[in-house]
């Protein structure tokens, strides 16, 4: 008989940076549902990957130096890339697609033109407030004093040339599909996305760029780039075959769920349904905007320097302690903060104590009061079957919780039966038992009890936590035949006479003060890297610039220009002289009257937006926050002018 398919999916992440503790809690997160959904026999595709195109690539390639190619390759498969990451978390995506991959742009060309072609896709005009050197179009929210945010010069109105998506057309459709139940969770985004979006009116979507050039080309208007979320969205068809003969399982798995954050639920619930019902397609079967990892209450980006580096953690607990703890630390739909201080504690008491502390004392106990294997006999006492009936009733409670997404609320309900378990260790006291040769058949019940206890929570933290349940199978004598999904329903698998072997303890308790000074001097920001050192030179080479030490005698700035400020200087010489200095950006120009800098004055005179510069000022250039930082050298004012550098 065939089994029943499930397909899902994670977002597919930007490859402009290295990914942090927040992608990669979606990772695991959509990971432990594709595990879970194996475990209970579906036939999974899990598919993630990333979203390789857009300006951002572009430029960030540009400014290393090297094409956007080589730049993606070296984060998605580069060593320490995305690919690797997803190898240490042990994600079980059984595809990863690119969308720089061949056949995913070969299957957007034709999405591109179906849509087209369909009448969906018209050619029409973009109209906005347009900065000329950047080549950017932006909104009037998005300026900063009225002029462009990025380099700050005046914005003017323009049209551009474009081709649009009709999303207006779809806005009753798409309005009826976030209104039935179960398509768009949680069901508080359900609101959120129509009171925003759908009660103003949609406007049809800009789907094409002619700025930049790293995206998709339209095949039928060479010029123009598709826009990349038209590109990104259909990764999730395209990684199964349609309108492409890579793969060939678009019938067998679409549609699929869609796992996404909750900034993104906009393009996954509106956008996204409305392409495929142009295209006449199905829609995705749900689509789940979880909630944000925060540091400090507020946004983690690589700009402010706040991101937590997955690999250092990983590395450090182990990828089962990391996912374990971003899985039951916070509940899926919605934000949580992330600590250092909350990850240890949380592997302390839920691992450490309460998990690792049962297994190692069961086995112990069999290993010690029987030589690793339980006799036959058995005695029942009704102070069993508390724990008995939790162990048997868990599957059911945590398939609820699963089958919602509540992962939090699953892990709670196995934890709830391992504390238990713990409790029933100390109204036992098998140790007691022990010394009553009398009471072997009660001492041997009692462990029995607890391994088959182990058995079915540990069989249902697989999806969570999937190496170390397969070390704790092999401590507690469990098999593959018992540790399946129907067995985790039934009490008494494990054999009467079964065995135990000792095995290494599979989370260590971690000292919390000594680890979160470690974890301080790990993460303390990196100093920024300086520029490699230049070629060597000869002395005299050196000795032929003629640096001198200048007063400021007075500063203005350069009509026209964002950058030159002009300043007249006293050299020594007498006379005075004029250099204009690209530092506008960082300095008033009052502030700078009366100061003692340096300057090179043997340089050849120089025009800039027609005023002479003789010579030219030494400044120091560094990274402040990721932003080019221009800094004036100045030196103490007890040094004459004319005085030269040697
Ligand atoms: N490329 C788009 C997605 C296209 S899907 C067709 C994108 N990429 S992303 O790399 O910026 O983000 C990918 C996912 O990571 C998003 O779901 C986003 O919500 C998630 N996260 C990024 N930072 C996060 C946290 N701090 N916390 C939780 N998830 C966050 O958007």
């Amino acid at each position: 008989m065939n089994k029943e398919t499930f397909y899902i999916t994670t977002p597919i992440y930007y490859p402009s940076d290295k990914l942090h503790i927040g992608h990669t809690y979606c990772t695991v997160a959509t990971d432990a549902i594709a595990r879970y959904k194996r475990m209970c026999g579906y036939d999974v595709m899990f598919l993630t990957g990333t979203d390789e195109h857009g300006q951002k690539i572009e430029e960030k390639a540009r400014a290393a130096g090297i094409t956007p190619k080589q730049f993606v390759d070296n984060i998605v498969a580069g060593p320490g890339g995305i690919q690797d990451l997803w190898k240490l978390m042990n994600i079980s995506n059984d595809r990863f697609i690119r969308t720089t991959d061949e056949y995913h742009v070969q299957s957007i060309q034709r999405i591109f033109r179906r849509m087209y072609e369909n009448g969906d896709i018209y050619k029409g005009a973009y109209k906005g407030l347009y900065c000329t050197p950047c080549e950017s179009f932006w909104t009037e929210s998005q300026l900063v004093d009225g002029k462009c945010p990025d380099c700050g010069r005046e914005v003017k109105y323009a049209e551009e040339e474009a081709y649009f998506f009709r999303l207006s057309k779809y806005a009753d459709r798409v309005r009826a599909l976030l209104e039935t139940p179960g398509f768009l969770e949680p069901a508080s985004r359900v609101n959120e996305m129509i009171k925003n979006f759908l009660d103003p009116g949609l406007e049809d979507l800009c789907v094409s760029r002619t700025s930049f050039s790293w995206g998709v080309p339209v095949d039928f208007d060479p010029g123009h780039v598709v826009y990349v979320w038209i590109d990104a969205l259909s990764n999730y068809i395209t990684a199964l075959g349609y309108e492409n003969d890579r793969y060939h399982d678009y019938q067998k798995y679409w549609p699929g769920v869609n796992i996404v954050g909750k900034e993104i639920v906009r393009f996954h619930s509106i956008i996204w349904p409305a392409m495929l019902m142009s295209l006449g397609e199905p829609l995705p079967k749900k689509v789940f905007g979880h909630g944000w990892l925060l540091l400090g209450g507020g946004k983690m980006s690589k700009s402010k320097g706040n991101v937590v580096d997955p690999y250092l953690l990983a590395n450090r607990y182990g990828a089962d302690a990391l996912r374990y703890f971003l899985l039951r630390e916070f509940p899926f739909g919605s934000d949580g903060n992330f600590s250092n201080e909350a990850l240890i504690a949380r592997i302390n008491a839920d691992l450490a104590n309460d998990l690792g502390n049962l297994l190692s004392r069961t086995v112990a106990m069999v290993l010690k009061y029987f030589d690793g294997q339980l006799p036959a006999e058995r005695e029942a006492q009704p102070l069993d079957d508390e724990l008995t009936g939790m162990a048997s009733a868990l599957r059911g409670a945590y398939e609820k919780e699963m089958e919602s997404f509540a992962l939090q609320s699953a892990l709670v309900e196995v934890f709830q039966v391992v504390s238990r378990a713990n409790k029933y260790i100390d109204e036992t006291m098998p140790w007691a038992l022990a010394k009553d040769p009398a009471q072997r058949a009660r001492l041997a019940t009692v462990l029995y009890n607890l391994l088959e206890t182990l058995r079915i929570t540990v069989t249902l933290l697989q999806p969570f936590i999937p190496v170390s349940c397969e070390k704790a199978f092999a401590q507690i004598g469990a098999d593959e035949e018992n540790t399946t999904w129907e067995k985790a329903g039934v009490w008494g698998c494990l054999p009467a006479d079964v065995r135990v072997q000792k095995g290494e303890t599979l989370f260590p308790r971690i000292d919390l003060a000594k680890e979160l000074e470690e974890l301080e001097k790990l993460t303390a920001p990196a100093a920024p890297k300086a520029k490699p050192v230049l070629p060597e030179i000869v002395f005299d080479d050196f000795a032929k610039c003629d640096f001198r030490v200048c007063k400021v005698l007075s500063c203005e700035p350069v009509k026209k220009s964002e950058k030159l400020l002009k300043f007249q200087l006293d050299d020594g010489s007498g006379t005075p002289r004029q250099i204009l200095s690209g530092i506008a950006k960082f300095y008033k120009p009052e502030e700078l009257v009366g100061k003692t800098v340096v300057a090179i004055v043997n340089l050849p005179p120089r025009k800039m937006m027609g005023q002479e510069s003789c010579g030219m000022l030494i400044s120091a250039a560094s990274e402040v926050d990721g932003k080019e930082k221009i800094t004036l050298l100045t030196l103490d004012d007890a040094i004459p002018a004319g005085a030269q550098l040697c």
